[in-house]
């Protein structure tokens, strides 16, 4: 029998691409979400790239009545739990909003797991829990900075519940998988990412500006002390990113977790400047991007970047495609998006 997964917020970005790498690697997958920053095109996305007729529950996993319907319904041992707000600015203005739906469901994902004996539960953290790190890369000892969000501080916590939930409940393990700049979109085109409104992160606001939805892109300071004076980041491809989860799921079930909760950066190991990621995205895909400098954008931090050691040790995950490929990715998704030739 295959291993089943639950997959929380499975209609939205990196969810969708999870459960095409886990279906792939020959799991079966089960899809909730309550469509709040999704739509049902990603989960037909994920059938047609499959083949699968993956099952997709709309719930609320705050509505801890309805969800539990799910446990009741499906007999997965794994849950990796996607479903989250996760805008840092929408946090800082309305904060009890991404508390309440943050940690509402992440406490009912780790209460279900417990009620109905399921043992593994992978959560998606952020390098946002490192803040403005003292030393670079950042490891997984690097010692967390006091969040400087909402959003962020949620990140923290459901880090610590699930930490603390593992010491407690016997058969109860954990991964927190800890990204970095999630960037591009699946080689069919078929599955991206779909911001609501006007793009808070860089890549799809690069991609709208190429599409001519927006008019121009505002790069936030070239004054931070970088090689071109730009930020540096960790831009993981989401396929990449995808498959850290697949192998965190087989660590689990196959027992062979070092420890019942464990955490992993999930990066590439580069930094990448914002210059250089848009000289790059103009570069490998022939176009000219209409961009301008302007202020530096308030609780950015300067460079952040992974190391990996632990994930491409422990896992056997590696980061496999390069800027060029996500970058073309990202922009053949934004064309077929669009309707653009
Ligand atoms: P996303 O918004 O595309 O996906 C989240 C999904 O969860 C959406 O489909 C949304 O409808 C669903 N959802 C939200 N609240 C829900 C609820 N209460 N019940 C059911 N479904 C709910 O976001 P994403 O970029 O795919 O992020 C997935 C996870 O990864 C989030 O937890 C996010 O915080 C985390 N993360 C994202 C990034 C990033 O830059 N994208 C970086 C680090 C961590
Ligand atoms: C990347 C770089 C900007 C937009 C955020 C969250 C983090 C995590 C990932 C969830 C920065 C610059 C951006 C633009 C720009 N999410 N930029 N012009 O801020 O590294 O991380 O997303 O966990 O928690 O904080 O990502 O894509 O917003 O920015 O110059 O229009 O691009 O200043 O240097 P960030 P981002």
């Amino acid at each position: 029998m295959k291993e089943c997964v639950l997959v929380t917020g499975g209609a939205g970005y990196i969810g969708s691409h999870t459960a095409v790498e886990l279906i792939e690697a020959g799991f079966d997958v089960v899809i909730a979400d309550n469509l709040s920053n999704s739509d049902m095109g990603a989960v037909e996305g994920v059938r047609k790239i499959t083949g699968a007729d993956v099952p997709f529950v709309q719930v609320d996993t705050c509505d801890r009545a309805a969800f539990e319907k799910v446990f009741e319904k499906y007999s997965f041992n794994s849950v990796i739990h996607f479903a989250a707000s996760k805008a840092v600015g929408e946090s800082v203005a309305q904060p009890l909003m991404y508390y309440r739906n943050n940690l509402t469901s992440f406490i009912n994902v780790v209460e279900l797991m417990k009620q109905y004996g399921r043992p593994n539960v992978v959560f998606s953290s952020s390098a946002t829990v490192y803040g403005e790190a003292d030393t670079l890369p950042v490891t997984e000892r690097t010692p967390r900075k006091p969040a400087t969000s909402p959003y962020g501080n949620t990140k923290q916590m459901c880090e610590d519940i699930l930490r603390d939930s593992v010491a407690a409940y016997p058969g109860l393990r954990g991964i927190a998988l800890r990204y970095f700049n999630p960037v591009g979109a699946h080689p069919s085109a078929l599955i991206g990412e779909l911001p609501r409104g006007v793009p808070n992160n860089l890549v799809p606001f690069i991609t709208q500006t190429a599409a001519g939805i927006r008019e121009c892109l505002s790069v936030f300071g070239d004054d931070y002390n970088t090689p071109d004076g730009s930020c540096v980041r960790d831009y993981i491809d989401v396929v990449d990113l995808a498959k850290a989860h697949v192998v965190a799921i087989a660590r689990m079930t196959q027992g062979k977790s070092k420890a019942d909760y464990e955490i992993f950066n999930i990066g590439t190991g580069k930094g990448v400047s914002v210059l250089e990621l848009v000289r790059t995205f103009e570069e490998v895909n022939h176009l000219k991007l209409n961009y301008k400098i302007v202020e530096r954008r308030a609780g950015d931090v300067e460079s952040i970047w992974a190391d990996t050691t632990l994930a491409n040790d422990e896992l056997g995950w590696h980061a496999e495609r390069t800027l060029d490929q996500t970058l073309r990715a990202a922009w053949e998704w934004e064309k077929h998006v669009r309707g653009i030739k």
